[in-house]
């Protein structure tokens, strides 16, 4: 779209920049020691703390022979039922870690019952813990970029045993060596993490890995783990330094040992746990031994079944440019059996056999969504923090329900109930209860809950609703009565007042209000405002026949029922459900002096400043193609559209009038004007925006576009995004205008421009790097974002990113330019540049080419 190419744009001219590549953060490492009771720091000078703020599950001590390191001698164990038990922690969104989960049974229930159940990340399963032995540490290790500012590790699913939990350990990672192209669909657990010629048994970690991941020795002995070593295989290692390039490469005093075969071969074969599945899988090489120059090392991967992995040949110093220095090949998907067997055997050519550092493997976890109603859920429970069931964490429905919830199977699953009776609930009751959309049960008896009954008319499933025993004040609001499936409701004993409308009083309907002394029954005149309220639930299509000729019925009746989607209409997630405002011609001539002072034309229109009589300042837009229109329905059903859009990165529709032939819409009026001219106008020159601000108006451009994709159902779809088509308000904040103008922007097919537009020409990218770049940045990442963005203008929709994934390369950006690297890796830097480069060359560089836009059939939004 033209959004995708726009981006692109901005993009590009990443490479024009000079990054600043100074700041560092220190290790921000946390370290829980679960069941402790006071904070330490270890031989290692990891700081520890308690879990004593946890106020679920016992805690127990336990005693393993030769253990005694102090996070080991305590455990906190949950209840093997059938509940989930969680531990938040605070992370700095789009940051990748690595989060370390760790079980010493120890007997800890003096019940001899090995444990096993499940521990997840948010909604998503990460792995079964099954224990086998009382006194072997089990470890889960997972590598993921928070995508927000908690993450929840939770246990549930006991089959035998307790649940219980030793150690949790957070370990932020400076830049991207981890980065994969799926990371927004898989976390990656890692299953093998081995340091080959290792001097004792002991596993590098911290302080020798800044990033604190544990490269287990090839030493340690454990079932399945580095079997069948072939004859000949030798121990080697240096004192010399290794440059490993990046910073989260391994550490140099992995790459420091390695084995050799000196038979010709190295094979070994180990059990991947979470296997079979996809994998990512790099392997770590540096040549350790000083050959003389006749020597030769040259050899191939063989793995069974993959005869294609075996054609590359390795030859560490060449493919290293150097003794000493890292070589650090691998897949980013490949599928690994349970069993892995593999082997390094050297070329006929080759007169030493092959040599390996390290290697590293972990599977791809699927990441799930998350339950339907996760946001509307944790902003609930965000009011109740020191109740406990406000601080069950994770997830609402996954992998297993809050305890005070009952979800659907839906494969997103949706909350169906909520029952938090007599929890002491006070204030009002909670707004985010009426934007549960699949609620079918409410139950708030019993609680000290004031204030008047709020609208529910969000929640068309509701069959059951207990409000009684509260002190609950105002009138039954007569929209309950129209729930469709409404068929028991209860709200005696609480201080309700007014009349009871007769639509609660069918057949079908339990109703129990006594106990409200100022409650009456209604008399017959309430059944008239019942059928009205009905005829707009059932009759919107015909209500928006009379939409515009009846603005004062609407200014009336501020609250519009809920939408049926079969009328084509969207449901915005968290929008509010108020009509279009309705202006008059000639409020409108007034606020515009009669249409005085143009401020902007494009396809739809010319644009004039207004100023209202309340001072608020407003963009008028006169359409100029009013025949797109067939009638007024049309033209109302467009503007109900527009009014239920709400999103800071979006320019807010106002309201509209159609009078006098004319079709007009308001906005807010956005003082810094179009991104375009900012660009390429006149203003460019005196104040153009420095690299970071187009990212930044990128990033919240691209946040615009994905409400539009993803926060509106059915989705939006621009097809017309341009640079003047991107606003600035008076803080330089972007925001996206004329979306929703489907019936405008359509205009027959001319908008059938796309990719053919491309001007693929071969620039020379070295004229266009700054030189001031020099060799310090890094190109991959740069590359990386250059090819997202070629992603966005991909002829079909399914090749092409979602735009969360582009808001993620583009924030990635930001937090380059701001001087975190991204280290991406791949090959050795210095090859990959000069590659990078001469690709570079051939991509399409029209970057003042700023009114593209691309056809609808490639403008879907990616799947998620
Ligand atoms: C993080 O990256 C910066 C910049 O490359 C580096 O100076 C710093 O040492 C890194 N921190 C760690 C813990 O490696
Ligand atoms: C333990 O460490 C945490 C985090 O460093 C700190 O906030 C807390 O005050 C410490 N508690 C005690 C008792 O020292
Ligand atoms: C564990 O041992 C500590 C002292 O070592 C003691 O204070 C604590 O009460 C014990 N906890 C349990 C659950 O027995
Ligand atoms: C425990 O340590 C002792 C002494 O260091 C050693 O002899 C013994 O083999 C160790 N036992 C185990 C199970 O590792
Ligand atoms: C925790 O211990 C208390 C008292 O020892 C006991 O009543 C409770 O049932 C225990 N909870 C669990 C989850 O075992
Ligand atoms: C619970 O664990 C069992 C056995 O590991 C597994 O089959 C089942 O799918 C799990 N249930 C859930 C809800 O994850
Ligand atoms: C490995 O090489 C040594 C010496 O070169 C030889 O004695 C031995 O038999 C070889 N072993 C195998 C399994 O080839
Ligand atoms: C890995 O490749 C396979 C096909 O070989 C594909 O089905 C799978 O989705 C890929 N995995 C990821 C994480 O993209
Ligand atoms: C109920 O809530 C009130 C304040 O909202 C609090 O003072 C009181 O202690 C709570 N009672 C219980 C039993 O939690
Ligand atoms: C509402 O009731 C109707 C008729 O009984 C039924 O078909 C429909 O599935 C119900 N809706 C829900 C969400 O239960
Ligand atoms: C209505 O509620 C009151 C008070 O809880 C109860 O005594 C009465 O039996 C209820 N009436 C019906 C019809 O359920």
């Amino acid at each position: 779209m033209g959004t995708d190419r726009f981006l692109f744009i901005l993009f590009f001219s990443v490479l024009v920049l000079n990054l600043d590549i100074t700041t560092s953060q220190t290790p921000d490492f946390i370290s829980i020691n679960c069941g402790g009771q006071s904070n330490f720091t270890d031989d290692l000078g990891l700081d520890w703390i308690p879990d004593n703020q946890i106020i679920y599950g016992n805690t127990s001590n336990i005693s393993v022979r030769n253990e005694t390191r102090q996070q080991y001698q305590t455990v906190r164990y949950f209840p093997g039922d059938n509940r989930k038990y969680c531990y938040t922690l605070d992370v700095e969104s789009r940051t990748r870690y690595l989060i370390r989960a760790t079980f010493l049974y120890g007997n800890f229930d003096s019940n001899n019952v090995y444990p096993k159940f499940d521990i997840s990340l948010g909604p998503t399963h990460w792995a079964t813990i099954v224990i086998s032995d009382a006194n072997t540490i089990e470890s889960q290790e997972l590598i993921f970029l928070a995508s927000g500012t908690s993450i929840s590790v939770c246990l549930s699913n006991a089959t035998t045993g307790k649940p219980f939990i030793s150690t949790l350990e957070l370990r932020p990672f400076n830049g991207s060596i981890y980065l994969t192209p799926f990371e927004n669909q898989f976390f990656l657990s890692v299953s093998a993490r081995i340091n080959f010629g290792a001097e004792n048994e002991d596993p590098v970690r911290y302080p020798d890995d800044p990033f604190d991941r544990i490269w287990e020795s090839d030493l340690v002995k454990k079932a399945n783990y580095l079997v069948d070593v072939a004859a000949g295989t030798e121990r080697v290692s240096t004192e010399s330094p290794i440059d490993t390039g990046k910073d989260e490469q391994p550490p140099q005093k992995v790459m420091q040992t390695a084995v050799v075969g000196r038979n010709g071969t190295l094979t070994y074969r180990m059990n991947l746990d979470g296997f079979p599945g996809f994998g990512w899988a790099y392997t770590y090489f540096a040549e350790i031994e000083d050959l003389p120059p006749t020597e030769t090392r040259k050899f191939r991967l063989v793995l069974p079944g993959a005869p294609e992995l075996s054609k590359p040949v390795v030859n560490i110093q060449e493919n290293a440019q150097g003794m000493y220095r890292l070589y650090e090949p691998g897949f980013e998907n490949i599928t690994l059996p349970f069993v892995l067997s593999f082997k390094f055997g050297k070329t006929a050519d080759s007169s030493q056999g092959p040599l390996v550092n390290a290697i590293e493997i972990s599977k791809y976890v699927k990441i799930s969504d998350g339950s339907f109603d996760g946001d509307v859920a944790a902003s609930l429970v965000s009011g109740y923090q020191l109740s406990d069931w406000g601080q069950e964490g994770g997830d609402p429905c996954l992998p297993v329900a809050w305890s005070w919830l009952v979800c659907n199977s839906d494969p997103q699953p949706k909350i169906i109930s909520v029952k938090l009776t007599g929890k002491n609930l006070s204030g009002s009751i909670p707004l985010d209860l009426t934007k549960l959309t699949y609620l079918e049960q409410l139950w708030l008896d019993g609680n000290a809950l004031t204030g008047p009954i709020p609208d529910f008319s969000g929640c068309q499933n509701l069959k059951i609703i207990h409000l009684e025993n509260n002190q609950l004040s105002g009138e039954l609001p007569a929209s309950l009565a129209d729930l469709p499936n409404l068929s028991q409701l209860y709200v005696q004993n609480n201080l309700l007042s007014g009349e009871v409308p007769s639509g609660f009083l069918n057949e079908g309907l339990i109703l129990n209000y006594t106990g409200n002394p100022n409650l009456r029954k209604e008399g017959s005149g309430g059944r008239r405002n019942r059928n009205i309220i009905i005829g707009l639930a059932i009759g919107a299509a015909a209500l928006f026949l009379g939409f515009l000729t009846s603005c004062i019925l609407l200014r009336q009746r501020k609250k519009y029922p809920k939408q049926e989607p079969k009328h084509g209409m969207p449901v915005m997630n968290n929008a509010t459900t108020e009509a279009a405002q309705c202006f008059t011609l000639s409020e409108l001539r007034n606020a515009t002096k009669n249409f005085e002072k143009k401020v902007g034309s494009g396809g739809f229109g010319t644009v004039y400043y207004g100023k209202l009589n309340d001072g608020k300042e407003i963009a008028v837009k006169l359409l100029e193609n009013t025949n797109v229109y067939q009638g007024k329905k049309e033209f109302a059903n467009e503007v109900t559209l527009l009014s239920r859009i709400h999103h800071r990165n979006l320019v807010q529709f106002l309201g509209f009038c159609q009078e006098d032939g004319m079709d007009i819409l308001v906005y807010e009026f956005m003082h810094n004007g179009t991104l375009k001219e900012h660009l390429y106008g006149p203003l460019a020159r005196a104040r153009g925006i420095n690299w970071i601000k187009r990212l930044e108006i990128a990033e919240e451009s691209a946040k615009g576009i994905e409400y539009l994709h993803t926060g509106c159902v059915p989705s939006i779809i621009h097809r017309d995004l341009k640079t003047s088509n991107i606003l600035l308000d008076k803080n330089m904040r972007a925001k996206v205008s004329d979306f929703g103008l489907s019936k405008l922007a359509v205009d027959g097919t001319s908008h059938v421009s796309s990719i053919a537009k491309l001007h693929i020409e071969n620039g020379d990218i070295q004229g266009i790097i700054d030189p001031a770049l020099g060799n310090e940045y890094d190109i991959q990442s740069m590359w990386k974002i250059a090819e997202k963005a070629l992603m966005c203008v991909q002829p079909h929709g399914n090749m092409r990113p979602s735009m969360s994934e582009v808001i993620k390369e583009i924030q990635d950006a930001i937090s380059i330019e701001r001087g975190v690297v991204a280290a991406a890796r791949e090959r050795s830097s210095d090859e990959m540049s000069r590659h990078s480069i001469l690709n570079m060359g051939s991509l399409d560089l029209m970057s003042n080419d700023h009114d593209l836009s691309i056809d609808e059939s490639i403008n879907r939004p990616g799947a998620r």
